[in-house]
């Protein structure tokens, strides 16, 4: 092992399972710091710098939730794994929210640990580090966005959905000063308005009806590093007011709060909407327009970089390839024209995911036109309902077994919730392993 090897905590409350953890951890290459309990590992958390947490759920003094929850104030985005006996959907939704990357189940395999490790460490170092791009306009772009990063600028990016507009976002955060420092990203569009508030400025004890103690909000909890505002179109008029002033002020009002509370952090804001327009519809604020876009980073759609398609999908052959344990290494002449051609409406987001249920379902090294055929039904094969349905089992089931049941990362692979999953998995019968 060499100086640079990236460490791993480690958190358990029994030792057998610690040293367990460690042995999964040192066979495939990374070291490990090892901490009893959730003061422990928040106490090493000051002196050190791991790449990932692997953790219990339920252990002394304080319980996993809160533990993640600190984990991350501290650290910001770093890749968590969480371990536990006592798992019910709720709570993996739970932990899901606070950005924990993936969630095994006890009791599991050797392999399925070291899988789930990989596979987050894997993806740690080509999410929002690598942009892919072949094309002149997306080279420019970076720069332009390199040069932002280096002042503290707020910056707006714009584009369509799935055109890489938080992978952006993490450049500039990478590449900027507060690389060390958290980057928090909120999306405007998913949390309702009077919620919203509360989420980006915290809010004092006894500030409403249950409020029983203090809350920092993502602003604090940015402090000194970047916040993600995404889908800022979304955000109501009384919200764009108060976001203006945190910008001119550098200082928030918590809700209920006797005075402000300075802040340093960088705002980046995208969206997906003509915000010009809703700015002369009366929608936008035109002072809050004008102060965001300083620095207007406009993502081109994949159709008008269309250079991009081939090596974007070699790059995620590769990265699924590696995660999913296959051997897939390009693809059939055939199956290159068949990407090129198609629209790609939903980016690179819709590349990726068909290349990753095409690695999937490969039964070969090369991807071929038929490994797309599942993106393309009902339309294309028309199929009576029946084999359709069995299709889609099918899908799922193999799905769960690179999975190694683990449903939320099933979920995932196949863009759909995990929900849908659980349902389409009881409305079948077939038992398959809690996960
Ligand atoms: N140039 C690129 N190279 C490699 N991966 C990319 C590139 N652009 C986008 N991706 C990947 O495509 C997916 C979508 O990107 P991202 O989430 O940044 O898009 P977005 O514009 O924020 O989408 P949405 O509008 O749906 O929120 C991510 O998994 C991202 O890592
Ligand atoms: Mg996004």
């Amino acid at each position: 092992m060499t100086e640079s090897t990236k460490s791993i905590l480690v958190v358990d409350d029994d030792r057998h399972m610690r040293n367990a953890l460690q042995e999964a951890v040192t066979r495939i290459g990374y070291r490990t710091v090892l901490a009893e309990n959730p003061a422990d590992a928040l106490d090493k958390l000051d002196g050190i710098s791991v790449s990932m947490i692997v953790t219990d759920m339920k252990m002394p003094g304080m319980d996993g939730l809160a533990f993640i929850k600190e984990a991350r104030k501290k650290m910001g985005s770093l890749p968590i794994l969480v371990i536990t006996g006592y798992a019910t959907v709720e709570n993996a939704v739970e932990v899901m929210k606070e950005g924990v990357c993936d969630y095994l189940m006890k009791p599991f395999s050797f392999d399925s640990l070291t899988g789930a490790i990989e596979s987050i460490m894997l993806r740690g170092s080509h999410n929002g580090r690598e942009i892919i791009t072949d094309s002149e306009k997306m080279k420019k772009l970076i720069q332009l966005a390199g040069n932002v990063a280096l002042s503290d600028m707020t910056a707006l990016i714009l584009g369509e959905s799935g055109t890489g507009k938080e992978l952006l976002a993490r450049f500039i955060h990478k590449s900027s000063r507060r690389s060390k420092k958290p980057f928090i990203a909120i999306n405007c569009a998913a949390i309702p308005d009077n919620l919203l508030e509360s989420e980006l400025f915290g809010f004092e004890k006894g500030a409403f009806t249950g409020a029983n103690e203090k809350k920092s909000g993502k602003f604090e909890l940015a402090d000194s590093g970047t916040i993600l505002l995404d889908e800022i179109g979304e955000m109501s008029a009384i919200l764009q007011a108060k976001l203006l002033r945190v910008l001119q002020e550098k200082e928030i009002d918590r809700i209920g709060g006797k005075q402000p509370v300075p802040v340093d952090v960088r705002v980046i804001a995208t969206t997906n909407r003509d915000l010009l327009k809703e700015m002369e519809g009366g929608k936008f604020r035109e002072d809050l327009y004008f102060r965001l876009s300083v620095f207007p980073l406009q993502l081109p759609p994949l159709r008008e970089r269309p250079e991009d398609i081939k090596m974007l999908a070699e790059h995620f052959a590769k990265r699924f390839s590696l995660e999913l344990n296959k051997t897939v290494s390009g693809f059939t002449d055939e199956a290159l024209e068949f990407l090129a051609a198609r629209k790609w409406k939903g980016n690179i987001r819709e590349l990726e995911n068909a290349i990753h249920r095409a690695v999937l379902i490969a039964g070969s090294e090369y991807i071929c036109v038929e490994d797309f055929m599942l993106d393309e039904y009902p339309s294309q094969c028309r199929m009576d309902n029946g084999s359709l349905k069995d299709m889609e089992m099918d899908l799922i089931f193999k799905t769960l077994e690179e999975t190694n049941g683990n449903k939320t990362k099933a979920a995932k692979v196949l863009g759909v919730s995990v929900r849908t999953i659980r349902n389409k998995l009881n409305g079948h019968g077939k038992i398959f392993p809690a996960g």
